[in-house]
């Protein structure tokens, strides 16, 4: 099979595939060890064209995803809609791969950064993607490898990073959550809608709130309250716990 990185892909094979809605046929752009993943750890095709379609306001919007991995939300977004997609990534290899599959498909509103979250500047962009980035310094999920330093430490530093940074960001900032207790997303946004059994959330920033010394404070009860609440509907237990 004919894989980006090992020996480049025919365009009109990478073409097909990246327009695909299903996830099998998209992941063939991949090695074999990054499909592997695919299922627990990148964005499913149908998720992210409908998290861009909210994201992406007018043409031009730009689009912060947040962990972007290989690449695969900025893709799609990049190919459904008008907006500018960003990926930042601590993984320098799936930097590359995401990086290679852009450029073989020469999208010109999508563009990948080699880095950590904590380096980028939020006023750049109006609106953020975020699966679940920083799980996996936490002991409940599979690891995507090896090549990274993993903590809890640093998953309390990089939430409250981002919550920090969207508490300060504009009224009408827009964000979607895909999965996670989303801890990231501070007091003073709402949630719009969601799909999915509530994994799949729609975020607006509505109202201003202090930024306080720690972020996690200002955001945690709301947020985790409604995703009990959220994960309870989703379970059938609603009548009991919420009548
Ligand atoms: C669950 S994956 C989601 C990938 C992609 N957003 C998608 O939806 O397909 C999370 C990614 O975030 C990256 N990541 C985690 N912490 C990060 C950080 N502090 N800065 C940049 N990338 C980070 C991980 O390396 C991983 O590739």
């Amino acid at each position: 099979m004919e894989v980006v990185n090992e020996r480049r892909m025919k365009p009109l094979n990478l073409l097909e595939y990246i327009h695909t809605l299903e996830d099998d046929r998209f992941d063939l752009v991949y090695p074999p060890e990054i499909r592997a993943v695919s299922s627990v750890h990148w964005t499913p095709v149908i998720v992210a064209r409908r998290a861009a379609e909210f994201l992406v306001r007018e043409p031009g919007t730009r689009v912060l995803d947040i962990g972007c991995g290989p690449g695969k939300f900025c893709i799609v977004g990049a190919l459904m809609t008008e907006g500018r997609f960003t990926g930042v990534e601590q993984r320098q290899h799936l930097c590359d791969l995401a990086q290679s599959v852009i450029g073989q498909a020469k999208l010109p509103n999508a563009e990948i950064i080699h880095g950590n979250v904590t380096d980028i500047e939020f006023s750049n962009f109006e609106a953020f993607y975020l699966f679940n980035p920083f799980e996996e310094n936490l002991e409940t999920t599979m690891k995507i490898d090896a090549t990274v330093h993993l903590s809890g430490d640093l998953y309390e530093k990089y939430t409250e990073h981002v919550a920090r940074q969207l508490a300060l960001a504009p009224l009408g900032t827009r964000v979607v959550t895909y999965c996670g207790t989303c801890e990231e997303v501070p007091l003073g946004y709402e949630s719009l809608d969601s799909s999915l059994d509530y994994s799949l959330k729609f975020w607006e920033k509505t109202k201003n709130h202090p930024v306080r010394a720690s972020s996690l404070e200002a955001m945690s009860p709301n947020n985790k309250s409604q995703f009990m609440a959220d994960a309870a509907r989703a379970s059938g237990l609603a009548d009991r716990f919420f009548g």
